[in-house]
């Protein structure tokens, strides 16, 4: 016996492709078929970021000339955000994390919040400036790595005679993304200070980081120099390592796809990034987007410091490297 097949009245109505294409629109889906703007698949990483790469002593500058202008107590943080400058980008430095350079003067105190966001601090210059974290009060001083891990408090503060100068790096645009924003001002403004540590498991010294140096490995094919990892276990979206390359040192050319923000902690050198090629020296930023191929050359020893989202990428299995 034929088994007769009613169509339903929308089935018998679809009879042209464009019935289908209006019939979509109402459901609210879309054919995977068409071709598109922004394509669905792409050969290999492709990025708007551009390699960059910011003066320190420049943007120390102009932050001198806002500490005249801008009341921290008013703007919460003095600080100037590098932007990474393709077209309509005012904020992230690469697509998963945002630095800003940020002063503080004598005697100032930046009151205490809390984000979701995870956040790190390469300490440029800066004598008597601490952080209080969860209460704690904690030197921040040059050459220190500082974390604040998302939702403990923190706030900042300065009794040195000189103003207080470092980078902050935060993975704001990752949670742009994925949007579990909470941020939440400090009920008292200024956190009371409940202990003080000269060490804690959010500050990585100077000498510290110095120490676990000299006894380093660095990439037996030439990628880097020797480098330690600053663990952070409660901010997987970040990688901080510091490396060590002597005067006259090249390392190999390779690429990736974590984006990666160099900061010299000490030195002078350049870095190759893509077609480009950044002069550097000490407190400098330079930026190489996801996939781009670059390689350092110094002229005097140096200390470079990375600040990577390689350990999201592995976390979601994106992690993908190759030597060129
Ligand atoms: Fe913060």
């Amino acid at each position: 016996m034929n088994q007769v097949v009613t169509k339903t009245t929308r089935e018998a109505e679809i009879v042209s492709l464009d019935d289908l294409y209006r019939e979509a629109e109402r459901l609210d889906v879309t054919p995977g078929w068409v071709s598109r703007d922004r394509p669905i698949f792409w050969k290999e990483p492709r990025t708007d970021f551009v390699p960059m790469h910011w003066d320190y002593k420049q943007v120390k500058d102009t932050l001198a000339s806002a500490g005249a202008l801008i009341d921290v107590a008013l703007a919460e943080r003095r600080n100037l955000i590098l932007r990474n400058s393709f077209p309509n980008n005012n904020f992230a430095t690469v697509k998963t994390l945002v630095c800003a350079y940020q002063m503080l003067l004598p005697g100032e105190v930046a009151p205490s919040h809390r984000h979701s966001a995870h956040a790190m601090r390469v300490i440029l210059d800066a004598k008597g400036s601490y952080s209080i974290v969860d209460g704690e009060k904690t030197p921040m001083e040059s050459g220190d790595i500082v974390l604040t891990p998302g939702g403990h408090w923190h706030g900042h503060g300065h009794e040195g005679a000189e103003p207080a100068y470092w980078l902050d790096g935060l993975d704001i645009p990752s949670v742009h993304l994925m949007e579990p924003m909470f941020f939440e001002e400090h009920p008292d403004k200024y956190e009371k200070i409940t202990s003080v540590a000269a060490s804690s498991r959010f500050r990585f010294s100077r000498d510290s980081i110095l120490t676990r140096l000299d006894s380093a490995k660095g990439d037996p094919a030439g990628a880097h120099g020797p480098r330690v990892t600053l663990e952070a276990p409660d901010m997987p979206t970040m990688g901080l390592t510091v490396e060590k390359l002597g005067t006259g040192s090249q390392t190999r050319r390779h690429r990736s796809t974590a984006n990666r923000i160099f900061v010299v902690m000490e030195g002078a050198g350049q870095t190759r990034v893509g077609e480009e090629t950044f002069v550097w020296r000490r407190g400098d930023t330079v930026v190489v987007p996801t996939w781009t191929d670059f390689h350092h050359q110094t002229t005097s020893d140096s200390l470079l410091f990375c600040l990577s989202d390689e350990p999201l990428m592995r976390a979601l299995k994106y992690y993908r490297s190759e030597y060129l």
